[in-house]
């Protein structure tokens, strides 16, 4: 009997969505299997909006940038209805059973594996194939779009440091990467910045002032600061770990209430400190400095080659589950193998930069300050 696929694409978007879906797309239609894709994300499947995915739809696609498909970030338990979030995984899984699908596979980082695996737990079978450019998603190796958003921001460090040169100021630039700071140090790195501040690493301001002067007194005039878009200095760290245990501590609707505008307060200090520290830094070097937040750049346009090769991979290896019906799980990259892994192992985790990862160790070999020591 042939088999029945749905696709969906969902949270940010990310170069390689296409390249994925027509890796799928290509391999399941070669074995024989009906293929077909949601639009926009959950939201799509919950309004039953389908595009199908046929040999003339998935041609021409592997270079494209985005999704086809549309994403959104639409929760399948909280959707927004008639002014009101509902919960409607019954309602998504009505989709499910009137296409007579086998399998949805969704295309998501760790918020798409959290509402794929509500599904799942309704009766859905599900495989998801781990796409983030953040690269946080826990036990596999990378994620697909991270190594062009790694490659774009690169190209920005490479840029900024001839302005930078050029007008003897410091240029702070902000990488995405949401809680983790892959990018930030991956583009820190391979851009030469000399400071690279990830959330991970809380950071003091005197401690990069002091290395942006040293550079200064031994004749350099300009310093590039690679800063993740959750880095944070060391007194918002502390306030955040205070605000998160008073969040998991409390017992009463009004005590997690208060807690949570309080966390909020303290997120809504740290979305601001990439700026604050660029004026911090004129202040406190009697230089100039400027921030460049690199932003949406990072999703947009063609995958690289790298990221095409992985969602060619990861699309072809998922139909080769699809056959067994191994259900349930996430396409991991392993080395150079992909790896199935139990959904429920990885919803809820989240791989964040370890303190002794082999890059964070260059960079404090090489000199690099990452606003610690
Ligand atoms: O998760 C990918 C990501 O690009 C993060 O790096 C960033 O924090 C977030 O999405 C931005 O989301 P949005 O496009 O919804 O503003």
């Amino acid at each position: 009997m042939a088999k029945y696929v749905g696709i969906l694409t969902a949270g940010g978007d990310t170069p390689g969505l296409n390249a994925a879906i027509r890796g799928i797309g290509k391999t399941a239609l070669g074995m024989g299997m009906n293929v077909i894709g949601f639009r926009d994300g959950f939201h799509g499947l919950l309004g039953d909006r389908t595009v199908r995915l046929d040999s003339d739809t998935l041609s021409g696609i592997l270079t494209i940038g985005g999704t086809i498909l549309g994403t959104s970030r639409d929760k399948p338990h909280k959707m927004p209805m008639g002014g009101k979030k509902l919960d409607m995984t019954d309602a998504m899984m009505d989709t499910y059973r009137k296409h007579n699908l086998d399998v949805l596979v969704c295309l998501g980082g760790g918020g798409t594996l959290k509402n794929a695996y509500r599904l799942m737990k309704k009766g859905m079978n599900i495989i998801n194939l781990p796409k983030t450019i953040d690269n946080d998603v826990a036990m596999t190796d990378v994620t697909f779009g991270f190594d062009t958003a790694l490659g774009i921001a690169t190209e920005a460090i490479d840029r900024l440091h001839s302005t930078a040169h050029s007008h003897h100021r410091i240029i702070v630039v902000e990488t995405m990467g949401h809680n983790t700071g892959w990018l930030a140090l991956g583009a820190g790195l391979a851009g030469g910045a000399d400071v690279i501040l990830i959330p991970e690493i809380p950071y003091n301001v005197e401690i990069v002032a002091e290395a942006i002067k040293r550079r200064h007194r031994h004749g350099r005039g300009f310093s590039i600061v690679a800063a993740s878009e959750g880095a944070m200095p060391q007194h918002i760290a502390g306030d955040l770990q205070i605000a998160q245990q008073a969040l998991e501590k409390a017992k009463t609707k009004q005590a997690r209430r208060e807690a949570k505008s309080r966390l909020a307060e303290v997120e809504a200090r740290r979305a601001h400190s990439t700026i604050h520290m660029s004026e911090q830094l004129e202040n406190l070097t009697g230089l100039e400095s400027r921030v460049t937040i690199l932003g949406h750049v990072q999703r947009g346009g063609t995958p690289s080659a790298v990221d095409r090769l992985l969602t060619t991979q990861l699309g072809s290896a998922c139909v080769s589950l699809i056959r067994d019906g191994q259900y349930g799980v996430m396409m991991a990259v392993r080395g150079q193998d992909t790896v199935p892994v139990p959904i429920e192992q990885v919803v809820g985790k989240r791989k964040i930069v370890p303190l002794d990862h082999p890059w964070v160790e260059s960079a404090r070999k090489l000199g690099t300050c990452l606003g610690d020591t």
